[in-house]
């Protein structure tokens, strides 16, 4: 007897077939996160929440955990005397008051430093003097911080956990800190066993296999990452520019005609389509699960660099199986604009931000998470 649909079995089974569809077409960036133990999107707090605070002090880290960011992010450097810990610049004047402790030694790089001496320094107070809208008495005196310092932080909130998203910082002036890495993430309990599966966790990303991303911009440093911890997920930072993807155009800024360095990179873009292809299957031979491209910011200013993040760049890096998390939205209009072109996480300075864009408001203000935390 041949098998009769009526038309509303036929409309069910057409339905349940797209649902099926559906399940099945989940989107291949949002299930390597998961696989990966990687919230999709994810919001990853650059050096904290430095809109809000200090950068990479404890006023700035303490209120992106608190606010909800799933990664606390951090530029790794070492001590003169061997000590890892986190600082965005090579040189100290910019961030502390180095000038007036060390005047001698104010233009050598924070590496030329002790923990004893950079301890010295008050790495709040520039805030308060720079973003006099946004200072507070509580910054004054903020101390530099060591890994440990930041981890003792990420662990701190037993309602939020946030992972870390470390970089290495210029590694090449510092040999051998991709094992001094591993051995202290070790050291702390911070490296998943290899071949963990992510579990579904309440305190969120902190405790799972994806609750360290490692991230560089240097090729060396990756393949070195790699080698001393496979299991860990990788970032390739890209950007335009020397050691990087190789420029459309060689003319330096300053033979530009461009009003400042923004307008400068905003015109900045890859050699060729297969300069950037060049570099995106360079991080996947490399094991990295994902990239890290600059974006150009509508409203310009400091981090404002080339737009690596058009749709047919993140097809592309999506199509080879990796991630993209890009570096670094501040405003609505740059995320609305960074998640249509298909990124897959933002890092942010307003970590507050970003979470009420993606429906995921902090549970309280900045001003109550920073009052909270003594600040
Ligand atoms: O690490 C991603 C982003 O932080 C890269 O830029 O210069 O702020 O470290 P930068
Ligand atoms: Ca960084």
């Amino acid at each position: 007897m041949p098998v009769t649909f009526s038309k509303s079995a036929l409309l069910l089974s057409l339905l349940l077939g797209l649902g099926q569809a559906h399940a099945a077409s989940e989107p291949a960036p949002v299930a390597l996160a998961a696989r990966l133990g990687i919230p999709h999107p994810a919001v990853i707090a650059h050096r904290g929440a430095s809109f809000d605070a200090p950068e990479s002090t404890a006023a700035a880290y303490k209120t992106a955990r608190d606010l909800g960011a799933d990664y606390l992010e951090l530029d790794l450097q070492r001590s003169k005397d061997g000590v890892l810990f986190a600082l965005h610049d090579n040189h100290l004047q910019r961030t502390t008051d180095v000038a007036t402790r060390f005047p001698e030694r104010k233009d050598s790089p924070a590496t030329a430093f002790t923990l004893a001496e950079l301890k010295t320094l008050d790495a709040g107070s520039w805030f308060n003097s720079a973003y006099p809208d946004r200072a507070r008495p509580a910054f004054a005196g903020l101390k530099i911080l060591t890994l440990d310092e930041i981890i003792d932080i990420a662990e701190g909130n037993p309602l939020h956990k946030p992972g870390l998203y470390i970089e290495t910082k210029e590694p090449r002036q510092f040999p051998g800190i991709e094992r001094e890495l591993k051995e202290k993430l070790q050291a702390r309990g911070w490296l998943i066993p290899p071949g963990s599966t992510p579990t579904k966790n309440e305190v969120a990303v902190g405790q799972g296999t994806g609750k360290v991303i490692l991230q560089t911009f240097e090729k060396n440093s990756l393949e070195l990452l790699q080698k001393e911890m496979p299991q860990v997920p990788k970032i390739l930072l890209l950007w335009v520019g020397e050691g990087n993807i190789e420029p459309a155009s060689n003319v330096p800024f300053a033979k530009s005609g461009e009003k400042d360095k923004a307008a400068y990179y905003a015109r900045q873009q890859p050699k060729d389509k297969a300069e950037f292809q060049r570099w995106i299957d360079y991080a996947k031979a490399q094991g990295a699960i994902g990239t890290g491209p600059s974006a150009a910011l509508t409203q310009g200013g400091e981090q404002s660099y080339a737009d690596l993040v058009k749709p047919w760049m993140n097809q592309y890096t999506h199509e080879q199986g990796l991630l993209v998390h890009v570096y670094t939205l501040d405003d609505a209009v740059d995320y609305q604009k960074a998640m249509d072109a298909g990124v897959d996480g933002i890092f942010t300075n307003r970590a507050s931000e970003l979470l009420k864009f993606y429906k995921r408001p902090a549970a309280a203000s900045v001003e109550q998470v920073l009052r909270n935390n003594g600040f």
